[in-house]
């Protein structure tokens, strides 16, 4: 809860380059109180084990990205969904890459977690070159996925396979 008013100033700096990838945000949602609300929501859902979050941070006080895992499911699924974000002044020295890496690790060792899927905007090309780099698989095109910048936007969704160890007997 104490990242809220970090994270309202990370996401007024780079409302412009989250808007093409992102829904159209209410005035609130940059404000203090709009990511305390958000936070609420996510610590929730964290509770209840079925997110997880990791943000940029160089020691400043100020939020650089994030990167979460999201519908954790375990059982026989073991899958999450990835989504992540970097400030725009930081771009291309290999953050998402590096964290996009580092998470799918993460999942493998902490909820044995066999696949992890991510969806990217069909022209994010971007996003879709961090996950090939790292090991994602192309599933195809999902026509009008997501409701992204005022529009039903086709997305190409990809998931990458961790391990293939068989299941304990229960
Ligand atoms: C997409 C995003 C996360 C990438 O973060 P990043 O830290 O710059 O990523 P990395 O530096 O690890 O890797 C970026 C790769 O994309 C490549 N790239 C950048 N722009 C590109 C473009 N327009 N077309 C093709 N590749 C591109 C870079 O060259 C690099 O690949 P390389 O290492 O082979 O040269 C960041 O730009 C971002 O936050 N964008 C807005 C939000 C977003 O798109 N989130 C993902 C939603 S699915």
């Amino acid at each position: 809860m104490q990242d809220a008013a970090a994270f309202a100033s990370a996401y007024e700096r780079n409302r412009a380059h989250l808007e093409p990838w992102e829904p159209i945000r209410p005035e609130g949602f940059y404000t203090e109180a709009g990511q305390r609300s958000q936070l609420e929501q996510f610590v929730e859902g964290r509770r209840q084990g079925r997110v997880e979050r990791w943000v940029f941070d160089s020691g400043d006080g100020e939020i650089y990205g994030s990167i979460t895992l999201s519908n954790i499911e375990l059982g026989i699924f073991l899958n999450a969904r990835m989504g992540y974000w970097v400030d725009a002044s930081l771009n291309g020295r290999g953050l998402a890459t590096a964290a996009v890496s580092g998470v799918c690790e993460y999942g493998h060792r902490r909820w044995n977690l066999h696949r992890v899927e991510a969806g990217t905007n069909v022209e994010n090309h971007a996003s879709q070159r961090v996950l090939a780099k790292c090991g994602f698989q192309e599933i195809g095109l999902s026509r009008s996925h997501l409701f992204i910048n005022g529009k039903w936007s086709d997305s190409k969704q990809f998931y990458r396979i961790l391990h293939t160890d068989p299941l304990p007997l229960d």
